[in-house]
C-alpha cells in the first residue's frame, strides 16, 4: 500500500529513478501517464494515469480466498505543484474523479493525482518557467513483502535447504509445513507455507536450495513511467503573438508600398 511507502521512505523516488513500491511489488506491469504539453501558472490541469489489467483476474487474498485486484498510484510532481483545492475543480472533472481519494505523500510533499493550481513563478520563487519532469508509479494487486520484512501469501516460497522433502503437513487453517531432510547428515529444516500459494513439490522429491516450493500466485504488478510538462510564461505567449502580428502588418504594408510604387511607375511612363 502507498501507506507502507509513506512510512518507510522519505521520498518515494530514489536517486536512481527507482520508485520504492517496486521493493515490495515485484512483478513488472505497464502504466501510462498523460498530462498536457504545457500549462499556465495558477491553473488546474489533469493528469491521467492508466493502470491496465484484466478485470476478470482474481488474486490470492490475505485470508487465502480469491478476490479482485485493487489499484493504487503515486504521482511525483515538480516542486511547487500541488493538488487543486475542491473549489477549483470543475464539475466535469469532479465527475471523472468520482470517489477516488488523494493524499499528500507527506504534509510537506506534493505527490498527487489531480493537480493545480500550478505555482506562479511571480509569487513562488521555487517555480521557474521550465520544462518539468513528472513521474508516476502505478500498481495493481497485492505486494509480496510487508514492511516488517515478512512475505505475504501472494508470492513464491522457496526451499531454504537442499535435501529430500521428507514430510508435508497440511495445516488445518490451510498452508503447509514442509520438512526438508539433508540426504547426507539427516539435518532437518521446516519451511512454513501460509495459506494461499499452491504447492509444486511432493513427499520424497529431492530439491535444491532456493528451488520454488510453490507456484507464484501473483497476478498483479507495478510499473513506473514519466512525462514532461512545460510551465508556460503568459508573457512569452503574448510576446510571440505581438511578434507574429507585427510581421503580418509589415508584410501588408510592404505590399501596399509596392502597389503605391507601381502607381508611380505607371504615371512616370506617361511623361
Ligand atoms: C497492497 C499499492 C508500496 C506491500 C497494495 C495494494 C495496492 C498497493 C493498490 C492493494 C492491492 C490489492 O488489494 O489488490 C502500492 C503503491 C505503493 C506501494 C502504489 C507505492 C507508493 C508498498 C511497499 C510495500 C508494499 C513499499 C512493502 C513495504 C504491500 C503488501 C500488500 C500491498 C504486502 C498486500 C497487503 C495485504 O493484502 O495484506 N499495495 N503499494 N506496498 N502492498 Fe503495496
Amino acid at each position: 500500500y502507498p501507506i507502507f511507502a509513506q512510512q518507510g521512505y522519505e521520498n518515494p523516488r530514489e536517486a536512481t529513478g527507482h520508485i520504492v513500491c517496486a521493493n515490495c511489488h515485484f512483478a513488472n506491469k505497464p502504466v501510462d501517464i498523460e498530462v498536457p504539453q504545457a500549462v499556465l501558472p495558477d491553473t488546474v490541469f489533469e493528469a491521467v494515469v492508466r493502470i491496465p489489467y484484466d478485470m476478470q483476474l482474481k488474486q490470492v487474498l490475505a485470508n487465502s480466498k480469491k478476490g479482485a485486484l485493487n489499484v493504487g498510484a503515486v504521482l511525483i510532481l515538480p516542486e511547487g505543484f500541488e493538488l487543486a483545492p475542491p473549489d477549483r475543480i470543475s464539475l466535469e472533472m469532479k465527475e471523472k474523479i468520482g470517489n477516488l481519494s488523494f493524499q499528500n505523500y507527506r504534509p510537506t510533499k506534493k505527490n498527487i493525482l489531480v493537480i493545480g493550481p500550478v505555482p506562479d513563478p511571480a509569487s513562488n520563487k521555487d517555480a521557474h518557467f521550465l520544462k518539468y519532469p513528472i513521474y508516476v508509479g502505478g500498481n495493481r494487486g497485492r505486494g509480496q513483502i510487508y514492511p516488517d520484512g515478512n512475505k505475504s501469501n501472494n508470492t513464491v516460497y522457496n526451499a531454504t535447504a537442499t535435501g529430500i522433502v521428507s514430510k508435508i503437513i497440511r495445516k488445518e487453517k490451510g498452508g503447509y509445513e514442509i520438512t526438508i531432510t539433508d540426504a547426507l547428515d539427516g539435518h532437518q529444516v521446516v519451511d512454513i507455507i501460509p495459506p494461499g500459494p499452491e504447492l509444486l513439490v511432493s513427499e520424497g522429491e529431492s530439491i535444491k536450495l532456493d528451488q520454488p516450493l510453490t507456484i507464484n500466485p501473483n497476478v498483479g504488478g507495478f510499473g513506473q513511467g514519466d512525462a514532461e510538462i512545460v510551465l508556460q510564461d503568459p508573457l512569452c505567449v503574448q510576446g510571440l503573438l505581438f511578434f507574429l502580428a507585427s510581421i503580418v502588418f509589415a508584410q501588408i504594408f510592404l505590399v501596399l508600398k509596392k502597389k503605391q510604387f507601381e502607381k508611380v511607375q505607371v504615371s512616370e511612363m506617361n511623361f
